[in-house]
């Protein structure tokens, strides 16, 4: 038998697309191919893309300037542009980078047999449609190999939120919910393969309607199966936050404490302008309610500074609404103009004080999350053990709120929940001691 082809795939972007990756090699193993980790060996590179700022798609053309050297050495080698940047840019990448083979867009990666078949005859291969039928039920039935013990898995696309500033409505399209029964099977199925931790992923996850009790619903269901030890879920909207899923970080004990919960801005003027339909109040209101339900629940956010039309008192109140919250994670970017959305057509904020906004904020953020990691010290923490840390007889695993805890722990292996006193706190992660039962 000839050797099995190799598959090449780099990630960019969010959690979806790291999930995305995964369920495209699995179908493109039915076609023969094997991952390798070396571009240089591979026989077929997809680049699956994100579009949210305007260096992630830029870094897109620059990677793909750097394969030009394989194609020429091995002309056979097939060059695929999945993701959100081929959604929005389609046959145009084909234009800028004749060496693309295949562009496929989010929504049509059960379609990859297809298109890698027409790419193999050597002609181009296009497809980002938003078909009817849906990828997931169409796309190879996962092989039963054996995985770590956490995993991602999808259960909501898309959006119809059109925040000014975001292309996600387009890439991704409409909100579609996989119904709560395949969700289920699909769980069952990485539990039986050794996964403990599953986050369940959506571009607005908490809008999830396969369930008829929402997404809370899902949750009491997912937590009924033996071997799934813990439930996470992002990212969500403070929208739709309803009163079940507030009520079930307080009463399921396997949904953990951590909360991804994006306010973008702490001023009711530029959260109109962005079209996030709620106000810095409502949010802070919200935050109070799931913090009555689980109240050492940690929250994380997302934050834009430099968004158009931001004046010295926005930025002021997301400061202000920063330090009314404490968050113990956050990401924070600079307002980037995205082609086709309404923000685009405003006036950008002049880079230097985009830039200074940005520095201040992520400088508060991140005292923030030191001071809420540094307050670990002395407590107990339940850790899923992920992979073997860098010194001998070290494990690493997360916390229930998503801190990283290396414990001197020789005896012990991937999967193994343990509880462990926390020692001490450096710049990125915990230092934990193992508790052993009496
Ligand atoms: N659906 C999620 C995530 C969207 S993308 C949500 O609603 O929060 C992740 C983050 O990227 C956003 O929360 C936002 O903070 C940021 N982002 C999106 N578009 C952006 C843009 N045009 N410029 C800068 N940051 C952006
Ligand atoms: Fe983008 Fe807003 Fe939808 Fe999030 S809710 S994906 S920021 S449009
Ligand atoms: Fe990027 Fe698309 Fe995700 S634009 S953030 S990869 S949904």
């Amino acid at each position: 038998m000839a050797d099995p082809k190799k598959l090449f795939i780099k990630t960019y972007g969010c959690q979806m697309n790291v999930y995305d990756s995964e369920r495209m090699a699995e179908t493109l193993g039915g076609e023969g191919y094997v991952q390798t980790d070396r571009a240089e060996d591979a026989d077929m590179i997809l680049l699956n893309t994100c579009h949210i700022r305007e260096k992630a798609a830029e870094k897109v053309y620059s990677e793909l300037g750097r394969f030009k050297p394989l194609k020429t050495a091995k002309p056979d080698l097939k060059i695929g542009v999945a993701g959100c940047v081929a959604q929005a840019e389609g046959a145009e990448i084909m234009r800028r980078q004749p060496m693309v083979d295949l562009v496929v867009g989010p929504q049509a990666y059960h379609r990859l047999p297809d298109l890698t078949a027409k790419a193999g005859t050597g002609a181009k291969a296009l497809d980002t449609d938003f078909p009817e039928e849906d990828k997931f039920d169409h796309l190879m039935a996962r092989p039963k190999a054996k995985r770590g013990p956490t995993a991602f898995l999808t259960v909501q696309e898309g959006c119809d939120k059109f925040c000014a500033f975001c292309v996600v409505p387009y890439t991704r399209g409409a909100e579609v919910s996989r119904p709560a029964a395949r969700v289920l099977t699909e769980a069952r199925d990485l539990v039986e393969r050794g996964v403990r931790e599953i986050t369940l992923l959506g571009q607005n996850v908490n809008a999830y309607h396969g369930h008829a009790k929402g997404l809370a619903g899902l949750i009491w269901d997912l937590a009924e199966i033996d071997g799934l030890e813990r439930i996470r879920f992002t990212t969500s909207h403070p929208n739709d936050m309803d009163d079940a899923l507030i009520a079930a970080h307080g009463d399921c004990a396997k949904l953990m404490p951590y909360l991804h919960l994006p306010v973008q801005s702490g001023s009711d003027r530029i959260l109109k302008a962005m079209n996030r339909k709620h106000s810095a109040e409502s949010y802070l209101r919200l935050i109070e309610r799931i913090r009555a339900a689980r109240p050492d629940i940690l929250l994380s956010g997302d934050f834009i500074v430099g968004f158009p039309g931001e004046t010295d008192q926005d930025f002021a109140d997301t400061m202000a609404l920063v330090e009314a919250v404490q968050y113990g994670q956050a990401y924070s970017f600079k307002y980037s103009a995205r082609p086709g959305t309404p923000a685009a057509e405003k006036e950008d904020v002049p880079a230097e004080i985009a830039d200074a906004r940005l520095q201040e904020l992520q400088a508060l953020l991140t005292r923030q999350q030191r001071a809420i990691q540094d307050a670990k010290v002395g407590t107990e923490a339940q850790v899923l053990f992920e992979k073997p840390g860098r010194l001998p007889g070290q494990m690493v695993g997360k916390s229930e709120h998503l801190h990283a805890v290396h414990v001197e722990a020789p005896n012990a292996a991937r999967g193994d929940l343990v509880r462990v006193r926390i020692e001490e706190s450096a710049a990125n992660s915990l230092r934990g001691t193992l508790i052993h039962a009496a």
